[in-house]
């Protein structure tokens, strides 16, 4: 009887020829099998990590050009493409009223700047990525967020796959003495860095940098894509089912590296960036994401001898070094996240000796120093084609708010006339194509940021003003607020000298 239905389903022409019929199969298994070899590898997206079978020009997944690399697909031992999370038999969706928060406390690090920016402390099981540039003071940050967990009693686990454990030891020697519940480990392989976080139970796991690690089954470099996204798939797990909280390095390379960082933005809770100018000394903490907590937050650090240092009150901070009664410098009030500092803003003006003016602006956006220099000439009827225009935001900070628009105008016709802007004056507004000023956001803020700071003098977009006015929030008897309509009036203003 089986043995009769088999044969029916034989092709037509294939019963006599039994042979042929299995040699016809296996033929069809072994192309099959070719073509399951070749489709290991995969084409990433290395903006969004879409990822797609074949290559294309734009990223089906964010629009971007140019930006799918092949690399290959992450497999397991035995050839299958493993699934990030095994299937559960049943699951059962709870009701949102129901699920118990319970006590979730934040661990606080003591360092103040980093937990303002994480959002108030570190959540348990928490997974966060901590980006920038090479050498810009990561692992010193994080070293030193170990120590003062450990100094607490907290369990710390350090792995680094950069430097030795000596290395590290010299590192932390700098920054101080260490106690006894601060562990390091100088590995690559994420199923020992697994085995050695399951042993020793750790609170606080960080991980440095992503792009030294490599998981075995993974048939490809370490931070290649694959590499990178496997790795952070295990460290997802392994914070999430043990509670331990994760930090993450990850180097950003100015070309945008192959595995950067922004493909893992995705996959962790919180995503932070410090950056600064590897030549200045401050350093800006930047919050890019976070699940935890609100975005745009900024911590200030100083890096000196001993490691990072705070900057509690940036204001004083980035204008100790303004020249007073020159030319071509005048002080903005700008705003970074929910913090509102003073900043130098400097300008150059002289004669060209090329062709075409040189313009360039250092700390803030080409394109707006440009644009407000062609306003200049336009409304204010300043010669500037003859002339090159150096803008530059003083302490290698950098701003793009428009806010600081009414602050470069000032600097250029100061540097252009020659007059001093009174040094008790503080400026910002944004400026229009017709010359207009217009208001900005948190003005109350940034006159209350001026106050403190001690000047006397705020020139603000009119409408500001009368905001401020009408709340009545503050108490404005210390200082004395200049509203202006055009960027006309700035040049008549009283405080040039
Ligand atoms: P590092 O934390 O190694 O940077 P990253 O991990 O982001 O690559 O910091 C490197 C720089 O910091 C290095 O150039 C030396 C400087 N540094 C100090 O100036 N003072 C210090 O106390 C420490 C530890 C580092
Ligand atoms: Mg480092």
């Amino acid at each position: 009887m089986n043995i009769a239905v088999n044969a029916a389903s034989i092709p037509a022409g294939a019963s006599e020829t039994g042979g042929d019929w299995r040699r016809y199969r296996f033929r069809a298994e072994r192309e099959c099998n070719k073509h399951m070899a070749k489709a290991k590898t995969l084409f990433y997206c290395s903006e969004c990590g879409t990822e797609t079978s074949k290559w294309q020009g734009q990223c089906p997944g964010c629009g971007q050009w140019n930006t799918l690399v092949e690399a290959p697909a992450a497999v397991s031992a035995s050839g299958k493409r493993k699934a990030a999370v095994p299937a559960a038999q049943t699951v059962e969706p709870a009701r949102m009223k129901d699920i118990a928060i319970g006590d979730e406390r934040r661990l606080l690090t003591g360092i103040a700047e980093l937990d303002r920016v994480l959002g108030g402390g570190i959540v348990a099981g928490s997974l966060v990525l901590v980006g920038g540039d090479p050498g810009i003071g990561k692992s010193t940050l994080l070293l030193q967020m170990c120590k003062q967990l450990s100094d607490k009693g907290e369990k710390v686990l350090y792995v680094s796959g950069e430097e030795s454990l000596k290395q590290i030891k010299l590192r932390g020697d700098r920054i101080g003495e260490f106690s006894d519940s601060i562990y390091l480990l100088s590995e690559t392989a994420i199923t020992l860095i697994d085995a050695a976080i399951g042993r020793l139970q750790p609170k606080i796991v960080i991980v440095d940098s992503i792009q030294t690690m490599y998981e075995e089954s993974v048939d490809a470099a370490p931070g290649s894509m694959s590499q990178v996204r496997e790795i952070t798939g295990i460290l997802l797990r392994i914070a999430k089912s043990r509670g331990i909280s994760i930090f993450i390095v990850g180097h950003v390379t100015k070309e945008g590296n192959v595995a950067g960082p922004r493909m893992l933005e995705h996959m962790v809770d919180t995503v932070l960036y410090f950056e600064g100018d590897a030549s200045a000394a401050y350093r800006i903490l930047r919050g890019v994401k976070n699940r935890f907590g609100s975005t745009n937050e900024i911590g200030v650090f100083e890096m000196k001898g001993k490691g990072l240092v705070e900057v509690p009150n940036p204001s004083e901070y980035m204008i100790q070094g303004k020249p007073v009664g020159e030319s071509g410098s005048v002080v903005a009030c700008a705003i970074e996240g929910s913090r509102s500092f003073m900043i130098e803003v400097q300008a150059l003006v002289c004669h060209t000796y090329f062709n075409m003016p040189r313009r360039t602006a250092a700390g803030t956006d080409y394109n707006r120093v440009n644009l407000l220099i062609a306003v200049l000439e336009k409304r204010l009827g300043l010669r500037m084609s003859d002339s090159d225009a150096y803008v530059n935001v003083a302490g290698g900070m950098r701003i793009t708010e428009p806010a600081l628009d009414l602050a470069i105008i000032a600097a250029l016709i100061s540097s252009q006339s020659g007059k001093v802007m009174d040094e008790h004056t503080v400026l910002f507004g944004e400026v229009g194509l017709v010359g207009e000023v217009r208001a900005v956001p948190q003005c109350e803020k940034r006159v209350a940021e001026a106050l403190k700071t001690g000047y006397r003098t705020c020139i603000l977009p009119l409408a500001n003003k009368l905001a401020i006015e009408k709340s009545g929030n503050l108490d404005l008897s210390g200082i004395r607020l200049v509203g202006i309509r055009n960027i006309r009036e700035i040049v008549e203003r009283k405080e040039w000298s």
